[in-house]
């Protein structure tokens, strides 16, 4: 098939591409670079640098005869989204819009969205939650993946474009940017490496779903083999504290640093944890990689890529 990923350059886009080409499909990747890597576009991939409200986007999914879109580029900041709403649903929800424009006047037969279990749910009522659990997003962030959730609706409905949305939980592996604010793994990971204290925001007793990318690449995989559309939590449906997965790093890094806590971020909510029968269910798809065997990789890839 002809997949256009967009985000392509970026942590969890350019392992999916990788996947797509490894199965034999044709990979065409728009990503404007503002986080993504060059070094991380695989070579087989057809590249646009190009944001994705550019209005050449059009042109690339007609001329490259795009059969799915899967899209990972988005801002992916909660507090970036927090200082500035506008510019999150610009990137977010118009960008999104400007794409889905484009599928219905290709032809564009699938969409594959990369949504949010873990800011989608805002405070949860019981764990873990299941897909139908109330939203009630606590960023602007989580407020424009569920936007945009529902416009694939309309457009499923009104187009016909079938859509599948994966709602992931806190992603974590080789390759997460360890200079952004969030993906606690990686910026523990650099700060030991370089023998610098973890700072843990607020107590430390809050939880979150950790999913391997390596899982989350099978996703994304299942999404096109199995034709299922939908909307799907992909988590372990296991809860662990950000005082948990600091010791458990240490013991890994082998440093008996102290870590030291910072004041919390209201805007984030204190537990979350995906249920994920539904895509178990429906999609063939189980976490393989536990938290323990990917904190291992993960550290062995910033050991081994230090700059
Ligand atoms: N990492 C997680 O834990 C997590 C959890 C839930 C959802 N997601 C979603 O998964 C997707 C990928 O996230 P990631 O963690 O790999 O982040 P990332 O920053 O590594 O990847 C995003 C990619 O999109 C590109 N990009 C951003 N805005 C763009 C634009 N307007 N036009 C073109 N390219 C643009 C960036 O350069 C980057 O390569 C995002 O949609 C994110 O919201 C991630």
């Amino acid at each position: 098939m002809n997949i256009l990923v967009t985000g392509g350059a970026g942590f969890i886009g350019s392992q999916v591409a990788d996947a797509y080409i490894e199965k034999g499909h044709d990979v065409v990747i728009i990503d404007n670079l503002s986080t993504g890597r060059k070094e991380f576009i695989n070579p087989k991939a057809v590249f646009y640098n190009a944001d994705i409200a550019d209005p050449s986007v059009a042109e690339v999914i007609e001329k490259e005869n795009i059969q799915v879109i899967n899209h990972h580029a988005a801002q992916i900041s909660v507090h970036d989204s927090v200082k500035d709403p506008v510019a999150d649903a610009n990137s977010n929800i118009i960008g999104t819009l400007l794409l889905l424009q484009h599928a219905v006047s290709s032809g564009v037969g699938k969409f594959v969205f990369a949504s949010t279990g873990g800011a989608i749910y805002g405070e949860q009522d019981c764990f873990p939650a299941d897909e139908e659990h109330p939203q009630k997003p606590s960023s602007p962030y989580g407020l424009s993946k569920l936007t945009v959730e529902g416009y694939l609706r309309f457009y499923q409905e009104q187009h016909g474009l079938s859509s599948t949305v994966l709602r992931y939980g806190n992603v974590f592996g080789p390759r997460q940017n360890p200079r952004g604010e969030a993906g606690v793994i990686a910026i523990f990971c650099d700060r030991l490496l370089k023998d610098q204290t973890p700072v843990i925001n607020g107590d430390g007793e809050q939880t979150r779903d950790y999913v391997f990318v390596g899982d989350v690449v099978r996703a994304n995989l299942n999404a096109i083999e199995q034709n299922s559309s939908g909307i799907f939590n992909v988590g372990t449906g296991l809860e662990t504290t950000v005082n948990e997965l600091t010791r458990s790093l240490l013991r890994i890094a082998g440093s008996d640093i102290l870590a030291k806590n910072a004041p919390g971020r209201g805007y984030e909510q204190r537990r979350s944890c995906l249920d994920n029968k539904k895509i178990k269910d429906s999609l063939d798809w189980e976490p393989r990689v536990s938290l323990e065997d990917g904190l291992v990789d993960t550290y062995e890839f910033f050991k081994n890529h230090q700059n």
